[in-house]
């Protein structure tokens, strides 16, 4: 049944933040058997952050979202909801989002944590779509936070080069339909979710000395197995989106990828058709942050003055579930100005 949709939603702010604390390939090749030529041609990371031994993901997420919040020009008490989408919560629970509710002084919201791994802020804002859209409510904060550094294997070369921490975030807002976020898709292949996980420390296998001293309680991922999905899936999820949107790849300003690996955005670009310089890269500067890639990429482009009114941007992500996801949005906020 087709139903009459009264409203959209936007993005009206966008903010990120990354930790001070540099790590280059050269500081990995101290730890582990590695090097920078290897990391570099195989994934295109040269340093990333990493967060302060007393930053937990809401130290992460809350600064970035106070520039969102900024951003958008409306104060924390006008938001509805706080969704943080992250693999790395401050702890099982509560949930991440609740902290950092009360922490930003959000009086007026729910708030609930959202686990699609990196995929995680592409399903946040179809969530935040779907509730605005509905009349349900009108702003909503989606904050992406990864620490996984700290549940990174640091004898385990073939992860521990890939990550680092940061947080992004974007304050959604009710917009006419057809402006804003144009289309959404959403997937899990639940089927493949042990090629990226962290085994231990949920009630599967409850935490014990053993698998501590395993380090079953950090990520373990089959990295040329995943490779293999995101390039075949990325493209296949980006063209359904861009379907249901009614738009095609030339008509894209600018893609903003899950930062996992510069060859798979390389392999993407090319089979969509999309020319190199359309395609966001952090992954040199920031590695792998999960959930918090995405963010951290369109506030990098936002602020770099790039974006325009009427600009269409594609977000697509993939990662642990095994799960991916895209949409297509209208961008309708002035440059910034730099
Ligand atoms: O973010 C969510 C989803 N994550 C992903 O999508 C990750 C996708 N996967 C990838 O980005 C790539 O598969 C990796 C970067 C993880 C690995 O690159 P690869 O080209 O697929 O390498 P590989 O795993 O096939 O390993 C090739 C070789 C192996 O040696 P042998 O068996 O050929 O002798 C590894 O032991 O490279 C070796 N290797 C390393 N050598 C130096 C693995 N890691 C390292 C390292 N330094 N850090």
């Amino acid at each position: 049944m087709m139903t009459m949709q009264l409203r959209g939603s936007k993005i009206q702010g966008i903010g990120a933040y990354l930790p001070e604390r540099v790590l280059s390939n050269a500081d990995l090749e101290k730890i582990v058997d590695t090097s920078d030529e290897w990391i570099v041609t195989h994934t295109g990371i040269k340093e990333r952050r990493i967060a302060e031994d007393d930053q937990a993901c809401s130290d992460l997420c809350i600064p970035a979202a106070q520039q969102a919040l900024a951003d958008a020009g409306i104060s924390s008490d006008q938001l509805d909801m706080v969704i943080v989408a992250t693999v790395t919560p401050d702890m099982a629970f509560p949930a991440t989002a609740c902290i950092v509710q009360d922490k930003i002084g959000a009086r007026n919201a729910g708030a609930f944590d959202l686990v699609s791994g990196c995929t995680g802020f592409i399903y946040g804002i179809g969530l935040a779509d779907g509730l605005i859209a509905s009349g349900v409510y009108d702003y909503i904060l989606v904050i992406s936070g990864e620490v996984l550094t700290r549940v990174t294997d640091w004898t385990d070369r073939s992860t521990c080069v890939l990550f680092g921490d940061g947080a992004g975030a974007a304050v959604m807002a009710p917009t006419e339909p057809g402006a804003g976020v144009l289309s959404y898709v959403l997937q899990s292949f639940g089927e493949h979710g042990d090629l990226l996980k962290i085994p231990a420390g949920g009630t599967r296998q409850p935490l014990t000395p053993e698998l501590l001293a395993q380090r079953e309680n950090c990520i373990r991922m089959e990295g040329h197995e995943l490779f293999k999905l995101a390039v075949r899936g990325v493209p296949d999820v980006a063209e359904s989106a861009m379907a249901k949107a009614g738009v095609q790849a030339s008509d894209i300003a600018y893609v903003v990828m899950h930062q996992a690996n510069k060859r798979i955005i390389d392999a993407a670009a090319k089979r969509l058709g999309i020319a190199d310089e359309r395609m966001v890269v952090t992954v040199d500067h920031y590695g792998n942050t999960s959930a918090s890639s995405i963010p951290i990429a369109l506030d990098e482009v936002y602020r770099s003055g790039k974006l325009n009114p009427g600009d269409l941007v594609l977000l697509v992500g993939f990662g642990a579930g095994f799960t991916l996801g895209a949409a297509v949005i209208r961008w309708d906020k002035e440059p910034f100005a730099t």
